[in-house]
């Protein structure tokens, strides 16, 4: 088969050594990809959101299978654009419809989502600009925190937790004005959860489906969990914490009633859904859906799947998906990201880096870098992330630290206390 994924981080380079392993897979191409994944396939300069030059790409290259990395092509109904057009319909686009990409396009549908099914999560209310007043009600009778959430996609900084409620009132002021553009012309606020938390991915073909290995990852720049919000310092699969008896629970109470609530919707969703999930008192609420997998979390999951991945998708397309036996390491694998100097803040592009060929006993995942001259530089604020495996996550932690040590270039920096809360 060709496949083209598209995408550029280190899930799409996790995406790109995982499908190459399959002897199903003839030619990858990655659109754009990064330095990491020309190593697996061809990038191609084609912009993700950009369906007529992706499907024209497509028709040209008869490609078979489209895996979409990102959201935000998701969000904006790619697997639609493929359905509707007859030439195109022959294409497996992985990935949810438009109308399942809601889950995680819009938290309001989200939550509307969930009590259909009384799915647990932190109780809400949802205000749009003519019901802000109701809003600043609202939040008088809350004790903060209080989190208010944008509705729609916001590069992963729609959600503020303040601390006090002249903050949340200030934050709802500001997000109903537009501080998000149109992703916070629509806020959720809700309960504050505190406990820990952890992501579940599911395949699924919209009736059947498969559990992937479960991580946690790291959002935080800041040692001990401190500082701005990234995309994801780091991650680690499995977390020990989450046992078999709440994975039952999270398949009773979470999965399950999703995959009801996707067919009484009569969603076409073959594709990921990640459930980022918070145990409270070791019950689990969801914090959140998404509609494709995590990053850096798939940096830790794709490497626990022994299963061959391409059989897996093609598997969403013609019904077998419940014949095919999901094959783990047992071993831990945790991932370390090395990010640029001042990300998640302004950050510089085009450092060169080196020693990356000393790295031992990880697999490296390009993220954040790009092949100038010869050279691999960094290209992005999470540059590259290295993945180990070991007996316990300590072990797999340290030896991803040991050659995150290795790999240079300037103003390098990473977490190293992945795991340090479990
Ligand atoms: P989200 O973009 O929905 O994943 O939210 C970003 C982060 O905000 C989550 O990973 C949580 O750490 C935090 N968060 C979101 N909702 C809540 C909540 N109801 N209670 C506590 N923390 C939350
Ligand atoms: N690591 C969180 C995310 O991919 O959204």
């Amino acid at each position: 088969m060709n496949i083209l994924l598209l995408g550029s981080g280190g899930r799409e380079h996790a995406f790109a050594w995982k499908l190459t392993q399959s002897s199903l897979c003839e030619t990858l191409f990655i659109a754009p990809g990064n330095a990491g994944t020309s190593q697996h396939g061809k990038n191609v300069q084609l912009n993700p959101n950009d369906f007529e030059a992706v499907s024209t790409f497509c028709l040209s290259n008869k490609i078979d299978m489209v895996v979409v990395g990102p959201e935000e092509p998701l969000v904006r109904g790619i697997i639609d654009y493929f359905k509707d057009d007859e030439n195109l319909r022959h294409i497996k686009v992985v990935g949810p419809s438009m109308e399942g990409a809601k889950l995680e396009g819009s938290k309001a549908y989200g939550k509307v989502f969930m009590a259909a099914q009384n799915i647990p999560t932190a109780a809400y209310q949802e205000f749009t600009p003519t019901s802000l007043n109701e809003g600043l009600e609202f939040i008088s009778q809350q004790t903060p925190p209080v989190v208010l959430k944008a509705d729609g996609l916001a590069a992963g900084k729609g959600v503020v937790i303040a601390q006090s409620l002249e903050e949340a009132k200030e934050e709802l002021k500001a997000m109903l004005g537009g501080k998000f553009g149109a992703a916070s012309e629509r806020v959720v606020i809700e309960q504050f959860l505190s406990g820990i938390e952890f992501s579940v991915f599911v395949l699924t073909d919209g009736t059947d489906y498969k559990i992937l290995p479960v991580a946690k990852d790291y959002k935080k720049i800041g040692e001990g969990d401190t500082g701005l919000n990234t995309g994801g310092m780091g991650a680690i699969s499995p977390p020990p914490f989450v046992d078999d008896v709440m994975m039952q629970k999270v398949v009773e109470r979470v999965v399950e009633p999703t995959l009801i609530e996707i067919q009484n919707r009569k969603i076409d969703y073959k594709g990921f859904i990640f459930i980022g999930l918070i145990s409270v008192e070791n019950e689990p609420y969801v914090i959140e859906y998404n509609c494709r997998m995590g990053d850096p979390e798939t940096e830790v999951v794709l490497p626990r799947l022994k299963t061959d991945l391409v059989e897996l998708l093609n598997a969403l397309f013609d019904g077998s998906l419940k014949n095919i036996n999901i094959e783990l390491e047992a071993k831990t694998a945790a991932t370390v990201m090395l990010v640029s100097g001042g990300y998640p803040e302004k950050y510089e592009k085009g450092k060169i880096m080196s020693n990356i060929g000393e790295v031992e006993n990880s697999l490296i995942f390009h993220a954040g870098t790009k092949g100038a001259d010869g050279q691999v530089v960094t290209n992005g604020g999470r540059v590259m992330a290295l993945t180990s495996f070991g007996n316990n996550f300590q072990e797999a932690v340290q030896q991803s630290l040991e050659n995150a040590e290795k790999v240079e270039f300037e103003g390098k920096y990473y977490r190293k206390d992945i795991g340090f809360d479990l």
